[in-house]
């Protein structure tokens, strides 16, 4: 038998002699997670004794968080937006500097309202909003709770990542209000007439099949076919930035453990871009919004594609480490 702070001095001295990034929370959090016990806890019984079978487990986890293995991964969940979000290795996991897109959308939503001379209440009644590669659902699901009104379509390429993001949806009551979809990029929310008049552009006439498709999804396209395609008051996304020339610099726990659908946009990183926008620009309604993550070296390639006659009111919002992680525009 040993007690909490000898098992987690000597899980966090493991850590740091493999350089484990932020060693001392990685090795509280697997701590907290075989236990099952808050952080307070741990400093209050710091003299607890803990069973061989949690120091065995335990120790398990420290040796694979010690080989690469991301901590998140270990414990399966992460925190965004005060939320707890469950994460697999199908799934990004949800990363601190994507809260800003939540804060953009809420902002811009927001400002919208005063300009129309309402109060900017942000009930959402009526809104239509999509995310587009939703991962874990963190941003579906964010603004779900944020925007209790509104409908939300959610699209992934990745079925996989729609199952955890499924799930993350039931764990947070959101269910009934996130449509998700399988769909490269906004395809599967295309309309039918659109997509054969090729002019959305690269990869459109695959829609049509997805259209055609009846089950869960159908009834949500149906809605959108409708409505029209120019549809949606809100468009966001968190879309693969990072460029295969880069992978020689990603941390191994990024690189060998997180999707590459999830990671990579292409060779240089900003190639889904230029489809995303143009998609999006034949779905937002007149004055609706678009807001998209960057990558820390995208906005060169990004920004000029929202130069085009179709957008007004383009904007950009740093990351706390003052990188430009952010930019929305308004579809004309
Ligand atoms: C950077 S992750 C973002 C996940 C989540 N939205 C977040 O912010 O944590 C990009 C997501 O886009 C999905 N994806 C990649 N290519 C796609 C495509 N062509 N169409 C739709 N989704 C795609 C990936 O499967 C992945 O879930």
């Amino acid at each position: 038998m040993t007690d909490v702070r000898t098992t987690l001095k000597q899980g966090l001295a493991q850590l740091r002699e493999a350089h484990v990034p932020s060693f001392t929370l990685a090795a509280e959090l697997l701590l907290l997670h075989v236990l099952g016990r808050d952080r307070t806890w741990i400093y209050a019984h710091p003299e607890e004794e803990i069973s061989s079978t949690d120091v065995e487990r335990f120790f398990a986890l420290i040796a694979r968080r010690a080989n690469g293995v991301p901590t998140q991964h270990l414990t399966g969940k992460q925190e965004f937006w005060g939320l707890e979000f469950e994460v697999s290795p199908d799934v990004l996991i949800p990363r601190p500097e994507t809260e800003h897109v939540i804060e953009v959308a809420l902002d811009r939503l927001a400002v919208r309202e005063l300009r129309a001379g309402r109060k900017p209440t942000l009930s959402g009644e009526g809104l239509q909003i999509a995310d587009i590669g939703t991962g874990s659902g963190c941003i579906a699901i964010a603004l779900a709770k944020e925007i209790p009104g509104a409908a939300i379509f959610a699209t992934d390429i990745s079925e996989a990542a729609l199952a955890v993001a499924r799930r993350n949806a039931a764990r947070h009551a959101v269910a009934d209000r996130i449509h998700f979809l399988e769909s490269n990029l906004l395809e599967g929310l295309i309309d039918r007439n659109l997509a054969n008049t090729g002019r959305l552009g690269v990869g459109a006439q695959h829609a049509a099949p997805l259209l055609g498709n009846a089950g869960p999804d159908s009834q949500a396209r149906s809605q959108i076919r409708e409505h029209g395609s120019r549809f949606f008051d809100l468009i966001v996304s968190n879309p693969p930035y990072i460029g295969r020339c880069e992978v020689a610099a990603l941390m191994r726990e990024v690189c060998d453990h997180e999707p590459e659908i999830a990671l990579y946009g292409g060779e240089e990183g900003y190639e889904l871009y230029a489809a995303l926008i143009a998609q999006a620009a034949a779905h937002l309604k007149p004055g609706g919004l678009l807001v998209l993550e960057l990558g820390h070296n995208t906005l060169p390639a990004v920004q000029p594609l929202l130069d085009a006659p179709a957008w007004t009111s383009v904007a950009l919002t740093n990351d706390l480490a003052g990188i430009p992680r952010v930019i929305a525009a308004e579809r004309l």
